[in-house]
């Protein structure tokens, strides 16, 4: 028995298990165009071939100006549905579910163009300075995610999540070191959880599937958020129906982070238990063992496994192994798996 390879429903979506394939940018839309290609479809789909209960896909931005980079992968026009569909398909004929993660980079673009945040503040010494979101801008940005969310509907994904961690726009509003806005959206917690806030209301409208959201657990900086802010923001994220928080942290401002096997968790746990929300835990997690130890003792609902599954895609299998656990392969396989 394995609590790691247990199956678990969110809403009316059910993952054969809890491993997650944490979103990661690859920088590989070389037309600059916003669409999949066939690198999209072979690296995500060979994931779900090798038993990954949930595959998601890297940041995709709602909006041009909100790509991280030139190659992102892009759901700010119809025409980005059909190579997104065609990816859906492919996941799910090995077995596995689909989520994308709805992103826009705000201050962190690096593009020719024009980058937009709460405040003119730039990342750091070498970061262009943003422009200043006026109210219309936010409107539009808020539009934007809706969209995105429709499309993600069409093209089939079984979960979406908002990107709010790492320092991209939503977390900008979140954070007083980057929101010194005096309006509606800036100031208190309450008025900087606003713009996340019209967001989850408005992609709601298009979308009644699961809804995770990704925030930064700890800025690494004195003025930044605490765990109590964050606790307000769960609660809040949990009343308004979200579904599970993914627990990951910094990149808000430049900071040194410490980081060593799962120190991401205990923010990850604490919200849990504070909240009754479910979580997802990411950062360092590199073994089955690990994995289960963090499933077992509820610490986490869901594991979100990044570089090493860049290294092995079949890390959820060797997982398994690890465990003494045996999982089917796909059918296709079936005379050469175990
Ligand atoms: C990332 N990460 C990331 N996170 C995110 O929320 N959206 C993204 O698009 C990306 N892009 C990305 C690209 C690459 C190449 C890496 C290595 C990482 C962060 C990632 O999802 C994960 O949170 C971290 O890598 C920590 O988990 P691991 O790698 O220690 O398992």
């Amino acid at each position: 028995m394995s609590n790691l390879f247990s199956a678990i429903t969110i809403k009316d979506v059910e993952l054969k298990n809890r491993i997650v394939m944490s979103p990661m940018c690859m920088y590989s839309c070389y037309n600059r165009d916003g669409k999949i290609t066939p690198f999209h479809i072979t690296h995500l789909t060979s994931r779900a071939v090798g038993q990954v209960g949930l595959v998601m896909t890297e940041a995709i931005a709602v909006m041009p100006e909100g790509r991280i980079s030139p190659e992102d992968l892009g759901i700010w026009n119809d025409e980005h549905v059909a190579g997104l569909k065609e990816l859906n398909e492919q996941i799910h004929a090995y077995g596995a579910k689909s989520a994308t993660q709805l992103a826009h980079a705000g201050r962190k673009a690096v593009l020719d163009s024009a980058i937009y945040a709460p405040s003119a503040l730039p990342f750091n010494d070498s970061s262009d300075t943003p422009v200043e979101m006026t109210e219309e801008a936010i409107q539009k940005t808020i539009e934007a995610f809706k969209n995105g969310a429709r499309r993600a509907k069409e093209a089939g994904f079984d979960i979406i999540e908002l990107h709010g961690a790492h320092g991209y726009l939503i977390n900008q509003f979140l954070s007083p070191l980057t929101n010194k806005r005096t309006d509606k959206y800036g100031g208190s917690k309450e008025n900087r959880y606003r713009f996340l806030s019209e967001i989850i209301e408005t992609v709601q409208t298009e979308w009644n599937g699961p809804l995770f959201v990704r925030i930064s657990t700890d800025e690494y900086h004195d003025e930044g958020n605490t765990l109590e802010d964050f606790i307000y923001f769960a609660k809040e994220m949990k009343n308004q129906g979200i579904d599970l928080i993914d627990c990951s942290s910094g990149g808000v401002v430049p900071a040194k982070i410490n980081s060593y096997p799962g120190y991401q968790l205990p923010r990850c746990q604490k919200i849990k238990y504070e909240t009754g929300i479910a979580t997802g835990a990411v950062g360092l997690i590199t073994s089955g063992l690990q994995a289960e130890e963090i499933i077992q003792n509820e610490r986490a609902d869901l594991v979100f496994i990044g570089r090493s599954l860049l290294r092995n895609p079949y890390w959820a299998k060797c997982a398994a192994d690890e465990l003494g656990y045996s999982i089917n392969p796909p059918v296709q396989y079936k005379r050469g798996w175990s």
